[in-house]
């Protein structure tokens, strides 16, 4: 696709752990490029934002890009105002693009709120954790011909791209066994995570192992059908209860079955920021077929001569170069690449297509349709199965792992 010149004005609700190390980067990168225009950043406390104005790898490669640090002058930086994104979306003009990055819990009213002020949304996975609410969504933003995207940037890693291709080619068959893993980092507990990862409000595997399931989706275009979540209870660091280990088994329409683990346990002292991958069994043409993902090991290893800091840092490192990357081209800055960047790219490219291409309402709703129905963007319609599974996953869960079917 040509590069596109817009000011489309773009505001990032959220200025935690993802926006710092994925959304606001990629963001700002667009307005780099003359592909929106000014990008605006609110969060919950003046704080969040603060730091993020101020964190060094934003610093170092955006000096010649600014975002505007939309804080409430009325409270002090630590003073909690969850309501303090209603009148900074006040002041968006209508059909702009809102980022939603904020807790799993708090996405539905926030996704809401900016359909009902006329924007675009690009949401972070998983985007609610209720099939009702979903529809809700789509309900509102199709009555005013808006796009809602969830970012589920699995499906832009070039691993999955190759295994969709050759699967839908035929060349796997068909899936019938699989396993899953994605393990974060143990000290993942001492962070903002404590405050809203308790047992009433979500889980390991609704957090992170709805990313394999939208991932096995992605590629075979199966449907998920029912699922069973053990999970174990263990204390965060200020005293609340988290399930912060699952085992899932999600089964599928036509019979196959994929385990999924998770948890914040992958050891601090372990190489890399997290374990995770993926292994399918499937029929071949009659003498079987594999598909494996080692989705953190990515053939690089290193160790230093001295111990990294910082949480999670160590000595020995296996990290990945293609989820995100800044990439010295040169200057000004650091360009940031990878598959994280693609995913919020895409999002809001696609958003802004939508306002370019169509003249009316009507035709608004036309564009969003093909790209539903193309599948490449997870919209709420075309994978609610996600939410399907996050609510029959909350069922299961407090009942010791019962399983459950999804809603249709
Ligand atoms: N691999 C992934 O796809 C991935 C990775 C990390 C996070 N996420 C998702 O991103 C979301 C945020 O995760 P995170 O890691 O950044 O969490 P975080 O705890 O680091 O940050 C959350 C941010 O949301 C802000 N916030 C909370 N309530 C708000 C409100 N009412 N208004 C405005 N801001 C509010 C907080 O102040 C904080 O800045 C979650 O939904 C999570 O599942 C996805």
């Amino acid at each position: 696709m040509r590069q596109q010149v817009s000011d489309t004005p773009v505001l990032l609700i959220g200025a935690g752990m993802i926006a710092h190390d994925q959304i606001l980067p990629a963001l700002l990168q667009m307005r780099r490029e003359g592909a929106v225009g000014e990008v605006t950043v609110c969060s919950q406390r003046n704080r969040s934002v603060e730091a993020l104005a101020r964190a060094p790898a934003i610093r170092r490669a955006f000096p010649d890009v600014d975002f505007r640090a939309a804080l409430d002058p009325a409270v002090s930086a630590t003073e909690p105002r969850p309501e303090h994104y209603r009148s900074v979306l006040a002041e968006l003009p209508e059909r702009s693009v809102v980022v939603v990055a904020i807790p799993d819990q708090l996405h539905r009213q926030v996704v809401l709120d900016a359909l009902r002020a006329n924007q675009h949304v690009c949401c972070v996975k998983p985007l609610v954790l209720r099939v009702s609410d979903s529809l809700e969504i789509e309900c509102e933003a199709r009555g005013r011909g808006l796009l809602v995207g969830v970012e589920y940037h699995k499906r832009f890693d070039p691993r999955s791209v190759m295994a969709r291709d050759r699967y839908r080619d035929g060349q796997f068959g068909e899936f019938k066994l699989g396993a899953a893993r994605l393990m974060e980092k143990w000290h993942y507990r001492d962070s903002n995570f404590q405050n809203w990862f308790t047992a009433d409000a979500t889980d390991s595997f609704v957090y992170i192992g709805c990313h394999y399931v939208d991932l096995v989706h992605f590629i075979t275009g199966l449907l998920p059908t029912a699922v069973s979540v053990y999970g174990i209870l263990d204390e965060l660091p200020n005293g609340d209860q988290g399930y912060l280990w699952t085992d899932a088994r999600v089964l599928w329409e036509n019979g196959a079955s994929l385990n999924v683990q998770n948890s914040l346990s992958f050891p601090d002292a372990a190489p890399g920021p997290n374990t995770q991958g993926m292994t399918l069994y499937c029929t071949g043409s009659g003498r079987g077929a594999l598909l494996e993902h080692s989705d953190q090991y990515r053939g690089i290893a290193y160790s230093f001569g001295e111990p990294v800091h910082g949480a999670g840092g160590t000595q020995y490192v296996e990290p990945s170069p293609d989820y995100f990357l800044y990439q010295d081209l040169g200057g000004p800055g650091l360009v940031p690449t990878g598959y994280g960047v693609r995913s919020v790219r895409h999002i809001v490219e696609e958003a802004l297509r939508v306002e370019r291409e169509a003249g009316s309402e009507d035709q608004r709703r036309a564009i969003i349709a093909e790209i539903e129905a193309a599948g490449i963007l997870a919209t709420p319609s075309n994978s609610r199965y996600n939410e399907a599974l996050c609510e029959a996953a909350r069922e299961s869960i407090v009942d010791g792992g019962r399983l459950v079917k999804l809603q249709r």
